[in-house]
């Protein structure tokens, strides 16, 4: 006992410095082993107040999942978001971490602080959340929350727990376009308090780039936290991004109608989301025991085709449990015979069908230049790449080839 309290005072020097080494990590788990023959008889037994908290906090989060949706602008995250969002069981946040990217942004949309910073802004945010404290973000909202209650919660409409009772002041669930409206004002003490009831929470995000990013969280013992990482063929991610961010992307509009590359057709972008995914799963093939157990590679091609099966290979390695209605949202939301009215933010029609259909909308041009700056990366996801226009055009025969990820366990 007397062991196990000089390493909990020193852990919390550390912790309260907001210094996260590695030997912070060991001292831990070294803590844990020799408390947890405590903590079968809960924590109240123990005398000393320092080792007592320490001993409810690491109770507290026994058994809590928690989960991050890792993926990138336009392949489908909405989608998968949806997947954990409909299930009541579990407190689902979309993009929180917008509020910290907007505090970092000048007035022409470039970053004012450094990417390692920013970075590390992220995963402290992302920490907190994961405890059901949202008084860290409070700090990233503009304008500035007053007495914990704010109006400016980013996409609120999306998190089905932030539109129910009790976080939402009203005396049932609102509908996601209805949100801001009925639910008005957030109070983020609620909101905490109510997160703390769930036993899984599950973050969405398209701004952490690798994996490797996440490594110090994943480590952390005390969150417990899985990584869902969702990839898509780069080609499909152009198109979509084209379509939808069309101010932005008007020079690749001159490019994909004329088949001549402007000037100003920036590939940066889409290089980085190879690089980044290249990045990601080479870390993740090599299988560091730091990722065992905790990581998932999800092609959203695989989920559109089949995502009865897919969202069910999720659950599994998630440890979750399969909640009634799902199938049900799910077929709705994939079939457009059933439901056609959703908007590009929102899910996906006809997702077997129409999961190919980019290649009817993109200049050969465009996508071989793709395929030269993202063949690795294709590569090792499995799209296969395009000599002609016949072969482009030709949907018959899908460019994505059948492959396993199994998780690794
Ligand atoms: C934790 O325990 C392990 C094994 O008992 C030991 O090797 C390691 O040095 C300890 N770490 C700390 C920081 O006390
Ligand atoms: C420990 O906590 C108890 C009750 O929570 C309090 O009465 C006591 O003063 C605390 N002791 C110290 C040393 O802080
Ligand atoms: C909730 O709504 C009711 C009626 O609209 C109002 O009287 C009450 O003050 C609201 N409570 C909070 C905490 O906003
Ligand atoms: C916000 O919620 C907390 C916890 O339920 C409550 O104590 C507090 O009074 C609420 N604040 C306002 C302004 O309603
Ligand atoms: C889509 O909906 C139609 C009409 O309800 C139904 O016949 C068909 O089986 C559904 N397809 C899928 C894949 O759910
Ligand atoms: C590219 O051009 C073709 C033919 O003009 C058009 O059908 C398609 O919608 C365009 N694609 C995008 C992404 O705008
Ligand atoms: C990708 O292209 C480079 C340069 O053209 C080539 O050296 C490399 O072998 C290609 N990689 C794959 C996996 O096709
Ligand atoms: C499309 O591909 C299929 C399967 O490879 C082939 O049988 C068919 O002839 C192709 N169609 C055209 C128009 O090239």
């Amino acid at each position: 006992m007397m062991e196990c309290s000089w390493k909990v005072l020193l852990l919390i020097v550390f912790t309260s410095l907001g210094i996260q080494y590695t030997a912070i990590k060991s001292l831990r788990m070294n803590f844990t082993s020799p408390c947890r023959n405590v903590a079968e008889n809960r924590c109240g037994h123990i005398k000393d107040n320092v080792t007592r908290v320490l001993c409810e906090d690491i109770n507290g989060q026994q058994g809590r999942k928690h989960i991050l949706i890792l993926a990138t602008a336009r392949s489908g995250s909405s989608f998968l978001g949806q997947l954990f969002n409909q299930n009541s069981d579990i407190f689902y946040l979309f993009e929180p971490l917008y509020h910290v990217q907007s505090m970092f942004t000048n007035a022409n949309g470039l970053p004012t602080i450094d990417r390692r910073s920013l970075l590390g802004a992220y995963r402290d945010l992302l920490h907190n959340l994961y405890d059901c404290d949202f008084y860290l973000l409070e700090n990233y909202i503009k304008p500035a929350p007053k007495g914990h209650i704010t109006s400016s919660f980013f996409r609120r409409g999306s998190s089905k727990a932030l539109c129910s009772p009790p976080v939402c002041n009203q005396s049932q669930e609102v509908q996601e376009n209805q949100c801001l409206k009925s639910c008005r004002k957030i109070n983020l003490t609620l909101a905490s308090t109510t997160c703390r009831s769930y036993k899984t929470i599950a973050i969405k995000t398209i701004r952490i780039p690798e994996i490797n990013h996440m490594r110090t969280l994943v480590e952390d013992p005390r969150l417990n936290l899985k990584i869902i990482h969702l990839v898509r063929d780069p080609r499909a991610i152009l198109a979509s991004r084209i379509s939808t961010f069309v101010d932005q992307y008007r020079s690749y509009q001159i490019w994909n109608s004329s088949g001549r590359r402007p000037h100003n057709a920036d590939l940066s972008l889409i290089r980085n989301t190879c690089t980044d995914y290249s990045n990601s799963v080479e870390t993740a093939f090599s299988r560091p025991s730091w990722l065992k157990g905790k990581y998932m590679l999800v092609r959203y091609e695989d989920l559109a085709k089949d995502p009865i099966k897919k969202a069910n290979e999720i659950y599994n390695f998630l440890g979750l449990q399969w909640k009634e209605g799902l199938s049900s949202w799910i077929e709705e939301n994939t079939n457009a015979t059933v439901s056609p009215n959703f908007n590009k933010f929102g899910t996906i029609r006809k997702s077997s069908e129409t999961i190919e259909n980019w290649r009817l909308h993109l200049h050969l041009s465009i996508v071989q230049t793709i395929q030269d700056v993202c063949n690795t990366t294709m590569a090792q996801m499995g799209y296969q790449l395009v000599d002609n226009i016949q072969q482009l055009k030709n949907l018959s025969q899908s460019l994505v080839e059948p492959r396993t990820f199994l998780p690794f366990i």
